[in-house]
């Protein structure tokens, strides 16, 4: 199967400007990424500007230099691009910020800007960016919706060219870290620490580490039994950590710039330590230990609850038992532990509330998980821009001392923390365009892009995805991003609302199913009756809301200061109570779900009007998606709003059809 460029999708261009500098490079050093960015210029030189860029010895006759500069203030992955005399300096005190900094001149070339006199230094916010492949090694993906896996299939590794391009795009947007296997790991998986896969696993870390970016695994907690048939996988036990310390000593021998773990436990039926009686400090320090002789990290999931817990009891809450879980932990984990935390409290749905967990452990590593795999907002059928979102979770003013925002806890919070950042569940697959639906590449890109500088706005990053994959057309630019604004809105309209979420299908999650959601057997992740809907997370509820810090304790507690779109996550109301909008719940539910059902149109046509402005098979492929999409948004609509018609039996004010 081929593939294609995605975002690097170079024109040709005919700027007379820019030739002087893409006549030849010199690059200061052997290093391999050295290599790599002079490398990628030159592609970009040659398909672009239709030149082939020679290799200068000499500094002063280079058009392109590739310095690295001690001391310089960027650290080793920012950069400074800097023209002055008809050259172009890219300088970093290390490799990788000069990578970057070389694919910064390439994003200006497809921008199509000039370099006269540019002068820019650019650090990344993030220690850690970094992409979660949820890849099973029989090359299915657990929520992958482009296709099979490109890492993995029949239980081998695969290791080829399009394992090359893919280090390609996720280097262009500054990505430095990538765990290649599912959370839950199972089956052959467990064998990536032994020495069954360590040839493939050391080209692949190699051919990635070209690229800037280190190779992560997924590893089973339960490994001492399943490989080596220890009686148990008990953190304290002494043979255990014997046996990770040697496992560890053995796969770094053979991969020494192995990044770390991500570890998934005593979740969703996942081992971990609560078998043995044991916190999940316990575990992560344990694995700590072992990898830490060598620089590993440990990235511990804070998506830990009970699936199978009867959430009758008005008490108990799945939101709630991530905080509850691990705040009593705070300062218990070594420094090579970072906790990983979903963005919200429950699972990626179209609207959440922040995780109450941010910032409220000042002595724990802390770093963000995203999911761009579009599990409940489209599976990649519907376009959905998450990158708005993403924005607004890191800008959230997550409170302890001085009200830091999501941002600052997770890039280190001036404690100058290495292990923290962000990572997102990724959206790619071995389908030609990487994403399945063409627009979803967007979210790749602009997650990206976002780690690497958290000040960029969800505009920007459109603008400069639209221009990479599209080129620079206004009618093209002003289309897309209108669809790409108009997407997660219309979604979250359409599907659940007032922050409720979960009305889907069992097991695939796709398509509406009010009381469908299979750990929801009871209808107590909505709580609808005949009176009203929502859960009361407040101080007489579950009190959810107090694990907040203030003034968010307060606001979310409070049903009258709660922001309409979380209203129902965190209180039960009756249909006839008035939002801020000054409408009715039930009136809003009707409303909302009309209107998001004709954005789907709106934006189908929007996607119609570029006919003949972009390339027939992708106008093609992405109209199919739309095609569907429209008809799908009304099957929400009609099912939504006939379910809350029947169970209120309340009118709609407007007299429209409810099915
Ligand atoms: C969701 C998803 C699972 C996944 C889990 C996780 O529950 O449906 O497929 O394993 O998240 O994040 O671990």
């Amino acid at each position: 199967m081929g593939w294609e460029q995605a975002w690097l999708t170079y024109r040709k261009q005919n700027n007379r400007n820019w030739e002087p500098y893409f006549g030849s490079i010199y690059a200061d050093g052997e290093g391999k990424v050295i290599k790599t960015a002079s490398k990628e210029l030159k592609r970009a030189a040659r398909e672009i500007l239709g030149r082939e860029m020679k290799d200068s010895g000499q500094e002063e006759h280079a058009g392109i230099i590739l310095k690295l500069v001690p001391d310089l203030g960027t650290g080793t992955e920012g950069f400074h691009i800097k023209e002055r005399n008809g050259q172009i300096y890219v300088m970093s005190e290390g490799e990788p910020g000069l990578l970057y900094g070389s694919f910064s001149c390439i994003r200006r070339l497809q921008m199509e800007e000039e370099f006269q006199g540019f002068d820019k230094k650019e650090i990344p916010s993030n220690p850690l960016r970094m992409l979660n492949h949820w890849d099973n090694m029989d090359g299915s993906i657990e929520r992958g919706y482009s296709g099979n896996s490109f890492f993995f299939k029949d239980q081998r590794i695969l290791v080829n060219e399009r394992t090359v391009e893919y280090a390609r795009l996720a280097a262009s947007v500054g990505i430095n870290g990538v765990v290649i296997n599912n959370v839950n790991v199972k089956g052959n998986a467990t064998r990536l620490l032994d020495e069954t896969y360590g040839k493939e696993l050391k080209e692949l870390a190699d051919l990635l580490e070209a690229y800037g970016i280190r190779l992560f695994l997924s590893l089973n907690f339960a490994a001492p039994m399943e490989l080596s048939g220890l009686s148990g996988a008990d953190p304290l036990q002494e043979d255990v950590r014997e046996w990770w310390k040697m496992t560890m000593a053995r796969l770094y021998q053979r991969i020494p710039g192995l990044g770390g773990f991500l570890v998934k436990a005593d979740s969703e039926g996942r081992p971990g330590p609560f078998t043995y009686g044991r916190t999940h400090a316990d575990g992560a320090n344990m694995l700590a230990e072992a990898v830490q002789p060598y620089g590993g990290v440990i990235i511990w999931r804070c998506f830990v609850y009970n699936c199978m817990q009867d959430w009758r009891d008005k008490k108990t809450d799945r939101a709630r038992s991530g905080y509850d879980h691990f705040k009593p932990l705070d300062g218990a984990f070594r420094d090579n532990v970072v906790l990983q935390i979903k963005n919200g409290p429950m699972d990626f749905q179209v609207r959440e509330p922040v995780s109450p967990l941010f910032g409220a452990m000042e002595h724990t590593n802390e770093m963000l998980e995203v999911q761009l795999a579009q599990e409940y907002t489209g599976q990649q059928r519907h376009v959905c821009y998450l990158i708005p979102m993403i924005k607004e979770v890191l800008e959230f003013r997550c409170g302890g001392l001085g009200r830091k925002r999501v941002r600052d806890v997770i890039s280190g919070g001036g404690k100058g923390q290495r292990c923290c950042g962000m990572a997102a569940v990724a959206n790619t697959g071995n389908d030609e365009n990487w994403t399945g639906h063409d627009l979803a590449a967007a979210n790749w890109y602009g997650f990206g892009r976002l780690s690497f500088q958290m000040d960029l706005s969800p505009e920007e990053i459109a603008k400069e995805w639209i221009v990479g994959t599209f080129g620079t057309d206004r009618k093209v630019m002003d289309t897309i991003k209108k669809i790409l604004f108009m997407s997660w809105p219309a979604y979250e309209k359409y599907t659940s609302p007032l922050g409720i979420g979960w009305m889907v299908n069992p097991g695939h999650h796709y398509g509406p199913n009010v009381d469908g959601y299979e750990y929801d057997r009871w209808g107590t992740y909505h709580r609808a009756d005949h009176l009203g809907i929502g859960i009361d997370r407040s101080e007489k509820g579950t009190g959810y809301a107090l694990q907040y810090g203030e003034p968010y304790a307060s606001i979310y507690g409070d049903m009258k200061a709660c922001p309409d779109e979380l209203l129902l996550f965190f209180h039960h109301v009756p249909y006839v109570h008035r939002l801020k909008s000054g409408k009715t719940v039930i009136q809003h539910i009707y409303d909302s779900h009309f209107e998001g059902a004709q954005e789907a149109k709106e934006m189908a046509a929007c996607w119609e009007s570029l006919k003949g402005k972009i390339p027939d098979f992708i106008f093609e492929r992405v109209k199919k998606r739309f095609d569907h999409q429209k008809e799908h948004a009304e099957e929400w609509r009609d099912q939504i709003n006939s379910y809350f018609f029947r169970k209120s039996m309340i009118e709609d004010e407007k007299h429209r059809i409810i099915y």
